[in-house]
């Protein structure tokens, strides 16, 4: 039985991890968030109440879990308060269940604004961010200015910090736009009013998960986000600025690597992308746009439509080389019950050469073409089912068709958002 394992997004994000990470959560202690922020949106269903979670890991709607947002995640503390006071009222009681590392970056006012007159000044190359300060952020981060939770304790060392990074901000403004100024006396004094409110949630989340799995309490690390979008890995620049894949979960929580068993990615059983960038197996028209209806294929955050396509082999595999991943999840195969046909992009075509390896530059994604490989669809609903048995078997050749090319077996099926719609094909 593994112990301790990564959730993490195979695919762009959006994979439904929401739901695999609750209905994993169970057999598990602990549920720690490694990275992203509130441009997460996931999305768990617990008796008919949905619940859209943005920076509390999924595992929070369970009351006997304790709930760690890592110091690899970037905090908006009003967003946090607002999203526990949101759980709550809706039933769940969080109290002393959740924690906070005091190492997480703060998200501050001046990171959104920055963002959206960077997204502006990039015209028709814009990334599409979802404008909640995130990339700002782990700038300051990366740049060794940020503001962390931890240095909330103790307001005189917050506002001299504040000052600094300010002044910094306003240098720059003044040297490239004619921007506002900011105060800085202004800024400390009314974040710090809000923000001092997680103060009581702020813990060092390494030595708690260390010391809980030195007793041998289970942790389930719940990635956001998507391997494709990862910093490094992702199709960059159009990514999200952390770890998104599962190397994250050891940096974004303070964890070492080899006290992680098991990689478990989760994937659609066709493939969307939010935003910008390069989306090799996308289906334009209307192919594409009976997915996304089907699907309700629209940003939990942002409400923008996704784009849709088909599932990617190349990428899958690259996803679970980079991941080493021991299983897969495959999602919302319900979706594709209508298709007569269903293609499966299975290699890349990059200048007359086929491969299967996942480019690493822009330009080669975007000249290079996908050959299909089109399967016959079942047409018929699986919406509910939780027996492999009872599956047509086409759609059980569809997923046979997926393992044998991915090379990574299936662990678990999910065929609607309900906890019960689930096959359970391997005890994970
Ligand atoms: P950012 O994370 O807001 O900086 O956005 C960078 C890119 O990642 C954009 O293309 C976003 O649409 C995408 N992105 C960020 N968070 C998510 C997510 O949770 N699901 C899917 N795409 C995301």
């Amino acid at each position: 039985m593994w112990q301790n394992v990564v959730i993490v997004g195979a695919q762009w994000g959006d994979e439904g991890k929401g739901k695999v990470v609750d209905a994993l959560a169970e057999h598990f202690d602990i549920v720690a968030r490694y990275q992203g922020g509130a441009n997460a949106g996931h999305t768990v269903v617990v008796n008919g109440t949905k619940f859209v979670l943005q920076l509390l890991p999924a595992g929070v709607v369970r009351p006997d879990k304790i709930a760690v947002i890592g110091n690899g995640l970037v905090i908006n503390p009003e967003s946090l308060l607002e999203e526990v006071a949101r759980v709550e009222n809706a039933g769940v009681v969080i109290g002393q269940r959740l924690m906070v590392s005091d190492r997480a970056h703060l998200i501050l006012p001046y990171h959104r604004s920055h963002e959206v007159a960077a997204e502006q000044a990039r015209g028709v190359g814009k990334i599409g961010t979802t404008a909640k300060g995130i990339g700002p952020c782990y700038e300051d981060k990366a740049g060794r200015r940020g503001l962390r939770t931890g240095d909330l304790r103790d307001f005189e060392v917050f506002r001299r910090k504040c000052g600094e990074v300010v002044a910094d901000k306003n240098r720059l403004a003044s040297a490239l736009f004619a921007g506002t100024m900011l105060e800085a006396d202004d800024l400390a004094e009314s974040y710090y009013e809000k923000a001092r409110c997680i103060l009581p949630y702020l813990a060092d989340v390494s030595a708690y998960l260390n010391t809980e799995m030195d007793r041998g309490r289970r942790v389930l690390f719940e990635g956001a986000q998507g391997t494709m979008l990862d910093l490094d890995h992702g199709t960059y620049p159009f990514v999200t600025s952390s770890s998104a894949a599962a190397g994250g979960a050891c940096t974004g929580t303070g964890v070492g690597p080899t006290r992680i068993d098991a990689v478990v990615g989760v994937s659609k059983a066709y493939a969307t992308r939010v935003g910008s960038g390069p989306f090799p197996t996308e289906a334009l028209g209307i192919e594409g746009e009976k997915i996304r209806e089907r699907g309700g294929e629209y940003g939990a955050v942002t409400g923008r439509p996704r784009r849709c396509g088909w599932f990617d082999v190349p990428a899958a595999r690259y996803s679970a080389r980079l991941n080493h991943l021991k299983a897969l999840v495959i999602t919302k195969l319900d979706i594709l019950d209508h298709l007569a046909e269903i293609p499966v992009g299975v290699e890349y075509d990059l200048d007359g050469c086929g491969t299967t390896e996942f480019p690493s530059e822009i330009a080669a994604l975007e000249r290079m073409k996908v050959r299909y490989r089109v399967m016959p669809g079942w047409q018929e609903s699986t919406h509910g089912i939780s027996e492999f048995a009872q599956l047509p078997q086409k759609a059980q050749d569809y997923l046979h068709f997926l393992v044998d090319q991915v090379g990574v077996e299936i662990a678990v099926v999910s065929t609607g958002p309900q906890r019960d719609q689930t096959i359970w094909m391997k005890e994970l």
